[in-house]
């Protein structure tokens, strides 16, 4: 009772205190004070890559991408649609070059994960076979992939463990990353520290989450933030875990455990019409990994200036190099899921104010966006302003006579079957 006494006071004076600093009309122009943090991480937020790389964008046959966005519509729209924004972005970015020749960077327009259930799930299963097909397109009629096996190339491969090209963390670890990909950069999602799917020099992304749609649902500035905790989501996969403990190594499930009858936490499995809103409401949204370490809410929380609490240990976060993760969010590691409540509540009002001014900064939300048409410092410039740091490249890149790194022979026997 006295723990549940002084949780109840902590809100209303954070209620009290946090009003003035809610979000703002524009998700990512705001005239409200904000905290930019002073240090090498956010420095680079704002870089303009325009002028410092140029990409050269293979001309693939349209099965690799517009024929599969004309089958499906709905993988426009879901958290892996980067793919295809990225790929429409550079087509009229000024950073295109049609001159192969005097390219630093080539790009391969290829949407593994746009092949969908009749739900809407994608599934990777023909993803592996796809990006062979394409790469063996490109490498049979320009010079340019063979003289390096890939490592100027970059590919965007947005699904759950990147290009593993599976949902189910150990498949993807067994599968491993696609082996012709091994030298090329990839653009992805999936970030995880000391991992068989994340290969040095990735550029860790956010995922996609719908502009327009957030934008629609942002609530008068001043509301009040008067949820403490707040998440919305699975807390167990049945129909894939059945046993329980695999799914999200279980902190998902403890959170439910401990916490479903806590006043402090509003959490359900319900996905209310209200969810945006509610965040906008709410101090603190739960982030636990999944499948997979990363979700949309890290997007959403960013945007709608709810503090992350990140449970998915060892996870690598979109542009590490840009966004000081450190200073806007609370780290929580899987282990101590059953703390969380003490954990939450020993956070002073200061420290929070603090992270939700840093949060307020409108150029921390431009980064997590993939803006439509792309805008100055959103998640696509992000990407670019990456690619444009990994320059000049080594002259050791350069595959030399007699030389090769790539076996386009390893690889689970049906990843080698032709595409059709
Ligand atoms: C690149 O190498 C592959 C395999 O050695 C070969 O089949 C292909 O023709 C080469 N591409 C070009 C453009 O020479």
């Amino acid at each position: 009772m006295a723990t549940s006494f002084a949780v109840n006071t902590v809100i209303v004076i954070l209620t009290l205190i946090l009003a003035p600093i809610a979000v703002f009309p524009n998700l990512a122009v705001s005239a409200e004070p904000h905290e930019r943090l002073s240090g090498t991480a956010g420095d680079v937020l704002e870089d303009d890559p325009v002028g410092r790389l140029k990409v050269f964008v293979y001309e693939l046959p349209s099965k690799y991408n517009q024929k599969m966005l004309e089958k499906d519509p709905r993988c426009l729209r879901h958290m892996f649609a980067s793919e295809i924004f990225v790929h429409q972005f550079l087509l009229s970015s000024p950073v295109r070059t049609l001159n192969p020749q005097e390219a630093d960077w080539f790009y391969t327009p290829v949407y593994t994960t746009c092949d969908l259930t009749p739900n809407g799930f994608p599934l990777p299963f023909k993803s592996p076979q796809m990006m062979r097909s394409a790469i063996q397109y490109i490498s049979k009629r320009w010079p340019y992939w063979n003289r390096t096996e890939g490592a100027d190339h970059f590919f965007v491969v947005p699904h759950d463990f990147g290009a593993c090209f599976h949902y189910q963390e150990e498949q993807a670890i067994n599968r491993g990353i696609l082996p012709v990909l091994l030298r090329a950069t990839l653009v992805q999602t999936f970030g995880q520290s000391y991992h068989a799917c994340l290969k040095d020099g990735s550029i860790v992304v956010p995922p996609y989450c719908p502009p327009q749609k957030m934008q629609n649902h942002l609530i008068p500035p001043r509301t009040p933030r008067s949820i403490f905790v707040y998440f919305r989501g699975l807390y167990n996969d049945a129909f894939n875990d059945p046993q329980g403990g695999y799914y999200a190594r279980g902190a998902r499930a403890s959170v439910w455990e401990n916490f479903k009858s806590n006043p402090v936490f509003d959490i359900s499995t319900l996905h209310p019409a209200t969810y945006y809103e509610d965040m906008q409401r709410a101090i603190f949204c739960l982030c636990p990994l999944g499948w997979a370490p990363w979700s949309p809410r890290l997007v959403e929380s960013v945007i709608f200036g709810c503090i992350p609490v990140i449970i998915a240990d060892d996870i690598v976060l979109p542009f590490t190099d840009a966004i000081p993760w450190n200073e806007i969010a609370v780290f929580v590691p899987e282990i101590d899921v059953p703390k969380l409540d003490t954990i939450l509540t020993s956070i002073s009002p200061d420290e929070i104010l603090r992270k939700q001014r840093l949060l307020a900064n409108p150029a921390m939300k431009q980064a997590m966006l993939f803006t439509q048409p792309a805008e100055p410092g959103d998640a696509f410039h992000q990407i670019l302003n990456g690619l444009a740091r990994k320059l000049p490249h080594d002259s050791s890149i350069s595959v030399q006579p007699g030389q090769q790194f790539l076996n386009w022979n390893s690889g689970p026997p049906g990843d080698l079957q032709p595409w059709e």
